[in-house]
Order: C-alpha cells, then structure tokens, then sequence
C-alpha cells in the first residue's frame, strides 16, 4: 500500500517535535515541505534540517494570494507532484509548521488527495500549535472554567471581530501582524478594557522570537509587529 505522511513539526523549535515526528522524518526518504515563493526557504523544513540525513527534498510552491483560482490550481499541481512521489513506492513525508490542521497548506492537500488518489493512506502526525507555544511562554492561560476562546485568521474580513469579541474571553489572532493595530481599535470598542491581558509574540521558537506581555491599555504602535510569523493574544482582565 502507497502511504503518505504529513508531519506537523511544531512552532520552529526541533525540540518541540515528538518522537513519532523524528522517528518519520528520519526515515523518509523524500521530504516535501511547502514555500511561499520558488527558491524561497521553507520554513518548515528549516525546522528539521538538524535531524535529518540526506533524503530528496521537495518543495512545493504555494504562494501568498487569495484568488480561488490561483489556489485551486496550486493545490491540484502540489498534490499531483506529491502524489507522484508516493505512488514511485518512495517513503514520502509532508512537513507543515505548528500542527497539520490548523490553517495549513495540508488541509487542502488532504482533500485533493482523498478525492483524487484513494489508493493512498495517508497519515497524520499531529504537531504542537504555535499558539500553546506562545502561551506557555507568556504563561497566560487560553481558557479555564466557563471562559471561551476564539481563533481568528487576521488577514481577512474583520468585521466579524467585533461580533466575536463580545462573547468572548480570551481573543488569539494568528496569520500577518499587519492588521493587529486595526483589531485592538475592535476589541476596544467590543469591551475589552485596559486592564485586559495583552501579549504577541513573534517568530517563536527561532532566534528572532520577540515575545511581550502587558496590559492592553499601554500597548502602543511600538509594542506591535508586522511580520506575518506574529501571535496576538487578548483575553479580559
Ligand atoms: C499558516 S498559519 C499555520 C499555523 C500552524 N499550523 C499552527 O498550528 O500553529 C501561520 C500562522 O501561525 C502562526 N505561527 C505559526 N508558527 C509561528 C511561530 N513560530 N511564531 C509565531 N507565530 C507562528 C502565525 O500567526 C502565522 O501567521
């Protein structure tokens, strides 16, 4: 049987991965990670270059746009090359940042593959989320007793925010810290006081990791970031 594995390698740090993630990164024999532009690094695959050998490595372009189109056939030529792989009888693995099904480039790999290459299983090894990461590192906790929690991409509509923040005790922003300052102006005018807890961090678990905690009232243009590698988190005091 032809077996695909998809690896979540965790937030950058290789010490983070588990042991069934090395056990199948270091015997595959072809490695496919994704990037978001040719010639460009992958992030996820610099996450194991210590613990690997010298497998093929393939990468796999998806770039950075929201046209349906320009994705739909970017995941349909990604699948093709990666489904090649598998079915030339290789141990092929998927490498993905943080954990494979938490806005990810595998989740729609997954879905062309299951509709389109039955014949191949595919197994998932989970990966530990960058924003357990962050919060082990600010030590906030994201939720306890009755307190909900929500997840929001920040690089898309932000009109339901202010619909989400209302219900909400803990806010955590993930994906391009280019519109943070616009989502705090909408948290602030959903409720969320200055005293509430305030924390970001950025490119966690590599040597660039910027990470901050205050109160949300002294967060200024300086405190926040840009990089699209950037976690917010907001939560009521
Ligand atoms: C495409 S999503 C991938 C999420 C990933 N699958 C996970 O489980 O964390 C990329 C976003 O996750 C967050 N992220 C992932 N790894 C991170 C890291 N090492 N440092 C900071 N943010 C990270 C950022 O918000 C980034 O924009």
């Amino acid at each position: 049987m032809h077996e695909l594995v998809c690896v979540g390698c965790g937030p950058g740090d290789p010490e983070l991965l588990t042991v069934k993630a090395v056990k199948a990164i270091q015997s595959a024999e072809v490695i496919a990670c994704p990037t978001a532009k040719e010639g460009k690094p992958s992030i996820a695959l610099s996450v194991v270059e210590s613990l690997i050998g010298n497998p093929e490595i393939v990468n796999l372009v998806f770039p950075m746009v929201k046209d349906k189109d320009t994705l739909e056939s970017t995941w349909e030529k990604n699948t093709q090359i990666l489904a090649d792989k598998v079915l030339e009888g290789k141990k092929v693995v998927y490498l993905t940042v943080g954990d494979p099904y938490l806005y990810s480039t595998w989740i729609y790999l997954h879905r062309e593959l299951q509709e389109k290459f039955p014949q191949i299983k595919i197994s998932v090894i989970p990966g530990i989320v960058s924003m357990f990461t962050f919060a082990s590192k600010v030590g906030i906790s994201l939720a306890e007793g009755a307190e909900t929690m929500a997840v929001i991409p920040s690089c898309y509509d932000l009109s339901r925010v202010k619909e989400t923040a209302k219900n909400c005790d803990t806010m955590i922003f993930l994906k391009d810290g280019r519109y943070f300052d616009q989502v705090i102006k909408l948290l602030k005018e959903s409720g969320f006081s200055d005293d509430s807890i305030f924390a970001i961090g950025q490119d966690l678990g590599t040597t660039n990791e910027i990470v901050r905690k205050m109160r949300l009232g002294d967060v200024n243009e300086s405190t926040l970031t840009t990089k699209y590698f950037s976690i917010m988190v907001v939560k009521r005091a």
